[in-house]
């Protein structure tokens, strides 16, 4: 019996397997394949790629460090992160189908020493004190309505001076979410803070605000390239439509509308512990 989030992303089942097989319809071989040819499926946040090695860049990451990856979905930012700065990355998701996906996609890249998942709660982290030397969140705490505990959970888990990044979807002053959303089908998985809910939230848990961006405009421009085919093509001929099949058509027009009348934001907080 799973949840109401898992239900919402686990795509009907079944995905490494549907992943492979789409690719060799394609007349693709997943082991001649990099991180970033997977980027357009894998990296499931505005921006894609671009964005995460914009995050990557202001974490202090090295070859040794190890880092966390908290809602790691199909594991794109781990191994952008792990293929660029040759460090560990862990990453966690509540929804057990992805964890098994992204362990296979990493297996298919040759990047199973560098990054594991494992499934687990953002709220409740099965870790140690002090276990990491970085930690990211991307596009995650939109389904957590206890945001207070997982950034005390970051917090707790992190080394003291080290970096956590977090790049998320916002509530902005222009309205409510239109629904269904790539995160939530309908608004009881969807819990959205604002830039200004944010910062208290980040502090409160103890960290230190080094920086605060907003982005919304380059998401939206990034948006309407995608989906008027004017942006670059994605590298591999899948995308996260696969998690959401027709109903993805859908979410992209919400997502339009509710970025160009900024009821929607996308922000990032790179954070000091
Ligand atoms: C939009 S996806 C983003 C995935 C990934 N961070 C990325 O950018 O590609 C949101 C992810 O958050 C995960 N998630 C939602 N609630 C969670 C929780 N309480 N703990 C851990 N993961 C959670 C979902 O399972 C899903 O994989």
């Amino acid at each position: 019996m799973t949840g109401k989030i898992e239900d919402h992303y686990s795509g009907g089942g079944s995905l490494a397997a549907r992943i492979a097989e789409d690719l060799r319809a394609k007349g693709l071989e997943s082991s001649s394949l990099t991180p970033a040819d997977f980027s357009a499926l894998d990296e499931f946040h505005f921006r894609g790629r671009a964005a995460t090695l914009e995050l990557a860049a202001q974490m202090r990451l090295t070859a040794q460090s190890k880092a966390l990856d908290i809602g790691s979905g199909l594991g794109g930012v781990s191994r952008t992160l792990a293929e660029t700065a040759g460090c560990h990355v862990t990453g966690l998701d509540l929804t057990p189908e992805l964890c098994a996906a992204a362990a296979e996609i990493s297996t298919w890249l040759g990047l199973t020493d560098k990054t594991d998942f494992m499934q687990g709660d953002a709220t409740e982290l099965p870790f140690a004190d002090n276990s990491f030397d970085a930690a990211i969140t991307v596009h995650v705490a939109m389904n957590i309505p206890a945001k207070d505990r997982m950034y005390a959970e970051a917090r707790r888990v992190l080394r003291p001076g080290s970096v956590f990044a977090v790049y998320d979807i916002l509530q902005g002053g222009g309205g409510g979410m239109i629904f269904p959303a790539p995160w939530a089908a309908e608004p009881s998985i969807s819990h959205l803070a604002t830039p200004q809910e944010m910062e208290t939230l980040l502090c409160q848990a103890g960290f230190k605000l080094l920086d605060s961006i907003e982005s919304t405009a380059e998401s939206l421009r990034w948006l309407e390239e995608r989906t008027a085919g004017t942006g670059p093509p994605p590298p591999v001929p899948i995308t996260t439509r696969l998690l959401f099949g027709e109903g993805f058509k859908q979410m992209v027009q919400n997502q339009l509308r509710t970025l160009r009348e900024r009821r929607m934001l996308t922000w990032s907080f790179l954070c000091e512990a």
